[in-house]
């Protein structure tokens, strides 16, 4: 029998769910999880795979603006909820959604879609490129000493949810102008994915708490944190799990692991989904004793290469023909001329021969700054001159690297 592929209506939301989590290996939803996700459904843009009434496949779209190197942003597709049910895999189905979100994103203008892999075998052959990484980073609180730092003289103030639900936005928007890889967060996105009210599963961490940095009354920075006792050994022996650390100036940010590091009975901190290019690593007197973690995190798909060149800016100059392969979306494919640099660019279809080719996933990685056409070359997945390539890479890095804080 067929699999029909369709948007779900709101009545097959909790059919939806409960396919997503069979996909993902969970045999029951969780019901706040299933709540805050239900506040959150795009529903024209969540597709299920129909076998008969049965709910076999799920994928979704969340509708974000992503800011990319210069500080412009862009429309972006953010895929989420991809499962097919394990009685239905390695038949084509996911394939067959891919192939039609992808024609969604790109009919309605989307320049870029993007997402976080559960693996990440997955998304290379659909055009999708690991153009942000992530470290995780854990530290034994009592040899944290800060050898180097910019002068803090704020305050940091314990807040409620509510509060943190009023400052935290203003203080996430202002990092978000500058930095490539994070995206919009709704104010329904905030209570619901960010600071829900109520958690879905917790682990053994307890309650949540939130810290802001001022300075003269105003939030510059931010950290979400839990902490966990250690039941059997006495203190300092806890854990605390930064879930969120952001700073929109470096005093804000040497405030607030001042503070992190200020936090009594704690043995441990780990933070999630920390930037690569983490000033923390320069600032500790043992700089070793922070164990990171890397990880892939967001993977980029450019859907329409003119749009999404033409909204970043460029280190420095550069007058480049990229030849893009893409049989996934061959409405990508082709040769383009990018003439850019610091104040904008332009980029048009060309017949001129190419200065550097590349598959779509490989675009998408380079896109946001983080990764090298040099690297590719060298890993056998982009073809150039040694020397248009270091070109290429002068202007397409940026600083700072790609970093998405969130999973979404
Ligand atoms: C990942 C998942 C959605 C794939 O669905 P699927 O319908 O089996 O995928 P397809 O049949 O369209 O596979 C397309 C190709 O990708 C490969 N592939 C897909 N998922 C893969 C995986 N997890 N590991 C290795 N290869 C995989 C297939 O082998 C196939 O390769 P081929 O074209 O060379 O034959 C499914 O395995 C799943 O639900 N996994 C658990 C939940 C999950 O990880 N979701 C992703 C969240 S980001």
């Amino acid at each position: 029998m067929s699999i029909e592929i369709r948007p779900i209506v709101p009545e097959e939301f909790d059919t939806f769910v409960t396919a997503t989590y069979i996909g993902f290996g969970s045999p029951a939803t969780e019901p706040n999880e299933t709540a805050n996700t239900k506040a959150l459904c795009e529903y024209d843009r969540t597709l299920a795979g129909f076998d008969g009434e049965e709910v076999v496949s799920t994928t979704g779209i969340f509708s974000f603006e992503m800011t990319v190197p210069g500080g412009g942003s862009l429309p972006t597709a953010g895929v989420t909820w991809v499962s097919v049910k394990p009685t239905h895999r390695r038949r084509g189905l996911l394939t067959n959604m891919m192939r039609q979100q992808l024609s969604d994103v790109r009919d309605r203008n989307e320049p870029i879609a993007a997402l976080w892999a559960s693996e990440s075998v997955i998304y290379g052959r659909f055009g999708y490129g690991l153009a942000a990484q992530c470290h995780g980073l854990k530290i034994d609180r009592l040899r944290a000493t800060l050898a180097h730092e910019p002068p803090a003289n704020g305050r940091t103030r314990l807040i409620s949810r509510d509060e943190a639900l009023a400052v935290f936005p203003k203080v996430y928007d202002n990092v978000r102008a500058e930095q490539p890889g994070m995206y919009t967060r709704s104010e329904t996105w905030w209570q619901n994915h960010t600071i829900p009210e109520k958690e879905g599963r917790g682990g053994r961490f307890g309650g949540r708490f939130y810290v802001t940095y001022e300075e003269d009354g105003e939030p510059l920075g931010y950290a979400r944190y839990r902490t966990r006792e250690d039941d059997e050994n006495y203190a300092p022996a806890g854990v605390l799990g930064v879930q969120e650390l952001m700073s929109a100036t470096d005093s804000a940010y040497a405030g607030l692991w001042h503070y992190l590091f200020g936090v009594d009975l704690i043995g441990t901190i780990q933070a999630r989904l920390r930037r690569v290019d983490e000033p923390l690593y320069w600032m500790l007197a043992d700089p070793r004793r922070l164990v990171r973690t890397p990880n892939d995190s967001l993977w980029v798909r450019v859907v329409d290469v003119p749009a999404a060149l033409e909204a970043r800016r460029y280190a420095g100059d550069v007058s480049l023909v990229i030849d893009v392969r893409d049989p996934f979306c061959d409405w990508t494919e082709g040769r383009y001329q990018l003439d850019g640099g610091p104040d904008g660019a332009t980029c048009k279809r060309t017949d001129a021969s190419a200065d550097i080719t590349v598959n779509a996933a490989d675009l998408g990685a380079a896109y946001m700054g983080g990764t090298q056409f040099s690297l590719l070359a060298r890993a056998g997945r982009v073809d150039g001159d040694a020397d248009v390539l270091r070109r290429a890479d002068a202007a397409f890095g940026w600083t700072p690297l790609p970093w998405t804080p969130e999973v979404f």
